[in-house]
């Protein structure tokens, strides 16, 4: 378990500690900062604006062909109220269990994906007028997401190797 932190901080350049700051270190909160569970809903929207749009990158786009807007912003949405203390809205939608690594575990996550998936939300977070005065919520914010992105890329690769019994190949920053 501690295995998948460290290498995910080193893939990512953040460490697990710095990830929790943005569901821990604030006064008030980051859900009252972003302006409730709306504020959320406004960010999983300007957030898969940017993804939908993103034409020059098909290998990216691709990710998400099965997927429509409305129920990924959805989805998103939901599971972003629970994560910083509101609702249990994600719960309430897919059942007690979040596996958020389960769950990507039909698409091809890469850490180029992880790294376009970042660009996308980092600009979604500029982007977020509650949170435009904000630097410290925009930081602790970006910090969480690159953490769980390259988590999620790390732990599937464990999750394949496991299936497989094979030994786990990261070369050169690169994790398949
Ligand atoms: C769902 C891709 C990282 C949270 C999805 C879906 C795709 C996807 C294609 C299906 C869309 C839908 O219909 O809901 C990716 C890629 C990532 C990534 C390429 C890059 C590493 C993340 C991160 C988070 C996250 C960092 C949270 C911090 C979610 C959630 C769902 C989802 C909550 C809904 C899952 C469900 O309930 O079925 N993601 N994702 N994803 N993603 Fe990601």
């Amino acid at each position: 378990k501690y295995e998948l932190r460290d290498k995910t901080a080193l893939l990512s350049g953040v460490t697990y500690e710095q990830s929790l700051l943005a569901t821990t270190a604030l006064t008030p909160p980051l859900l009252t900062r972003i302006g409730g569970s709306d504020g959320f809903h406004t960010l999983a929207t300007l957030f898969y604006d940017r993804v939908f749009d993103d034409k020059e990158n098909p290998w990216f786009l691709g990710i998400f062909a099965s997927s429509t807007k409305s129920e990924a912003v959805d989805n998103q949405y939901r599971f972003l109220v629970q994560t910083f203390g509101g609702e249990a809205l994600y719960k309430e939608k897919k059942g007690k269990y979040t596996r958020l690594v389960g769950r990507h575990a039909n698409y091809k996550i890469t850490t180029d994906a992880a790294e376009r998936w970042v660009v996308h939300m980092n600009g979604a977070i500029d982007e977020h007028e509650e949170l435009k005065q904000d630097e410290e919520a925009k930081e602790y914010l970006k910090m969480y997401f690159r953490f769980t992105a390259f988590y999620i890329v790390v732990a599937s690769v464990y999750m394949k190797n496991d299936q497989l019994s094979g030994g786990v190949q990261i070369d050169s920053g690169r994790v398949w």
